[in-house]
């Protein structure tokens, strides 16, 4: 059964380095069908063109965050949240069986990670690094057994884990046809698990070897300070296409 892969992504200066570093991950894994959407009104040429290089199972959708979020200037944005819930509605047209996983464009993925969660039955979960100033968030595992979370950001959830950090078989969201993801920041992975009742946390299916192994990272690419371009044309470089925000 294949692997669903959904990521969100959007127009920036690291957009390509992100998504080319995610597609050769993708490359090295069997059976894996990639769905790319962007937050965007039309689908950027230089994403068409790396999806087509990596010869990938991939559909390249389009899910631009509504207006009132966009237009929003105080506080954090509800990021990745209509791309992951177009990826969800492909799903239900298109897929019968296998395992969903939201794959952020830039975080950093061990290919053990898409060999376990392959045999997700349910909703499974594993640690995720470099995440918050604890530097780690995972279910905590006592005697083989789910004991609680350790996230740097409970804030009341019933499932404080990271968009990284779990799996869900498509079966089990294909019985569930109300669950998806909602535009509230912050509380996205909790509103989501939250909607794929009944589940309790006592039954996640820990995964990297017992939440001792981590085999994703919350990586971030640090950007440079903007400054002012040079003249392409001047230095005869014309063919340089310069992604802006
Ligand atoms: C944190 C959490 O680690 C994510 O699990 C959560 O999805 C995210 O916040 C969130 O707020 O939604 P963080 O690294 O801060 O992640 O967020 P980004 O990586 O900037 O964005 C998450 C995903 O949404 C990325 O794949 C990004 O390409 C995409 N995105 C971001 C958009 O599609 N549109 C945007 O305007 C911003
Ligand atoms: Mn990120």
């Amino acid at each position: 059964p294949p692997l669903y892969i959904i990521t969100p992504t959007y127009r920036r200066p690291e957009q390509l380095a992100e998504l080319t570093r995610l597609a050769h991950t993708l490359m090295l894994t069997p059976n894996v069908h990639w769905l790319v959407i962007e937050d965007a009104q039309r689908k950027t040429d230089l994403v068409t063109d790396l999806l087509e290089r990596t010869g990938l199972s991939y559909d390249h959708l389009l899910a631009p965050m509504p207006e009132i979020y966009k237009k929003k200037k105080k506080g954090p944005k509800p990021r990745g949240v209509s791309n992951r819930n177009k990826g969800l509605n492909w799903i239900r047209q298109n897929a019968k069986n296998g395992v969903l996983y939201f794959a952020d464009d830039d975080n950093t993925y061990d290919l053990q990670l898409f060999k376990e969660i392959r045999y997700t039955k349910q909703v499974s979960m594993f640690p995720v690094g470099l995440i918050t100033k604890l530097g780690i968030s995972s279910p905590i595992v006592r005697n083989g057994k789910f004991d609680g979370f350790y996230d740097g950001w409970i804030a009341g959830r019933k499932f404080p884990v990271d968009m990284a950090g779990f799996a869900v078989s498509v079966k089990f969201l294909l019985d569930r046809p109300k669950a998806g993801m909602p535009f509230k920041p912050g509380f996205e992975e909790d509103g989501f698990l939250k909607s794929l009742e009944p589940l309790e946390p006592y039954e996640l299916e820990l995964l990297a070897e017992n939440c001792t192994k981590i085999w994703v990272w919350h990586t971030q690419a640090k950007r440079n300070e903007p400054s002012q371009p040079l003249d392409f044309a001047k230095y005869n470089n014309t063919n340089l296409v310069v992604l802006k925000h």
